[in-house]
């Protein structure tokens, strides 16, 4: 089984390449064992994506990177051939730049997804998972989504999403192409880059700063380690329907205040480390994801409780500096 995975220098495509190949701290439970030649890596290298979140699986024969973009279809055709599933974590995929300006967001979460898409096609790869998020629901006051909701996304980030989540889809119902999506909650855990709330809170109270919370904080998220992510991730992959969408969510919501709480616990800090910030344009108020149909079809449900998935996220935090400091400027004491 050869598996190209696009995007995966990023937080939650490493995650993925490390557990497929068993790498210490990525363990494998449930996830069948990986033959050479293996694993492709397909990533730009943006300022998300770091190679330094490969070094566990850089030595390992099965193992193979390729530096490019997936908007760019001369180096996708090339890369594509020879792999049986292509794993598409890559995208722009933070809200607040997409606010700043939605250009990048456009270009590679949607052509670059159709560029791959049609390389799927023309060289027969037998699975294509895409991975997408809740966010392409946009707001949910009460209840939570199931699979065949309405789209109503709200921002650049989240459009962008769900149009390549609508391209995905069509691929399969119009050409047979054998694709799955994918659509997740809110992830933490290591190797995040530290823009994203629970690492920029985590690294800017371990060095001492305060943290931005956005309005009143009552915006309510589903928070899932990014193992059990590509836990769920794998069995869609291997046992997935093909032209169907599954959820894939923790059970924890929270309001970004009750997180910010557990964050200030967890990092032995108070309240007077917070300033509240105007609220985010467009902010969704509430994520809910139904996770029924992954659980009951495929057989997932989370493993990682939250309160110990932030404790061992703030103890990895403290543990690599050497791998954030370079991302936020910050010095060691
Ligand atoms: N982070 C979350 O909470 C979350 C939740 C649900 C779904 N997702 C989805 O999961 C996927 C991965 O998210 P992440 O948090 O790991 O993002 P990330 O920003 O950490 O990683 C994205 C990776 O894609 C690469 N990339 C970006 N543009 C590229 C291009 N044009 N060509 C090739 N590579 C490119 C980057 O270099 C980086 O390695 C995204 O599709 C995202 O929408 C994320």
């Amino acid at each position: 089984m050869r598996i190209l995975v696009t995007g995966g220098a990023g937080f939650i495509g490493s995650e993925y390449v490390r557990m497929l190949l068993g790498a210490p701290g990525g363990s494998a439970q449930g996830v069948p064992p990986v033959e050479p030649p293996g694993v492709t890596v397909l990533d730009a290298l943006t300022y998300s994506g770091n190679p330094a979140n490969l070094d566990p699986v850089r030595d390992d024969p099965r193992f193979r990177f390729v530096r490019g973009d997936i908007r760019d279809a001369e180096v996708v055709d090339e890369v594509v051939p020879g792999h049986d599933v292509i794993v598409h974590f890559a995208a722009e995929s933070h809200v607040d730049r997409s606010i700043a300006g939605a250009a990048p967001f456009v270009t590679t979460n949607v052509l670059g997804t159709q560029t791959l898409l049609d390389a799927a096609l023309r060289h027969g790869t037998g699975r294509f998972v895409h991975v997408s998020t809740d966010e392409v629901y946009g707001s949910i006051a009460e209840g939570s989504w199931t699979e065949d909701w309405p789209l109503a996304p709200n921002s650049p980030y989240s459009a962008s999403k769900a149009g390549s989540d609508l391209l995905a889809l069509a691929y399969h119902r119009t050409h047979g192409l054998n694709v799955v999506v994918t659509r997740c909650s809110n992830n933490y855990g290591p190797y995040q880059f530290p823009e994203k709330v629970i690492p920029l809170f985590v690294t800017n109270l371990l060095d001492g700063r305060t943290v931005p919370l956005y309005g009143d904080g009552g915006n309510v998220r589903d928070w899932l380690h990014v193992h059990d992510h590509c836990r769920g991730i794998a069995l869609v992959q291997q046992k997935g329907r093909a032209g169907e969408i599954y959820h894939i969510g923790g059970g924890t919501e929270m309001t970004n205040k009750e997180l910010t709480g557990m964050l200030l616990d967890a990092c032995g800090a108070d309240w007077g480390r917070v300033v509240v910030v105007p609220d985010r344009k467009g902010h969704d108020r509430r994520y809910s994801l139904d996770i029924s149909k992954i659980n009951e079809e495929l057989g997932y449900a989370p493993s990682i409780p939250l309160e110990a998935g932030l404790a061992d996220t703030v103890r990895w935090y403290r543990d690599n500096r050497s791998w954030w400091e370079p991302l936020t400027g910050a010095q060691s004491a």
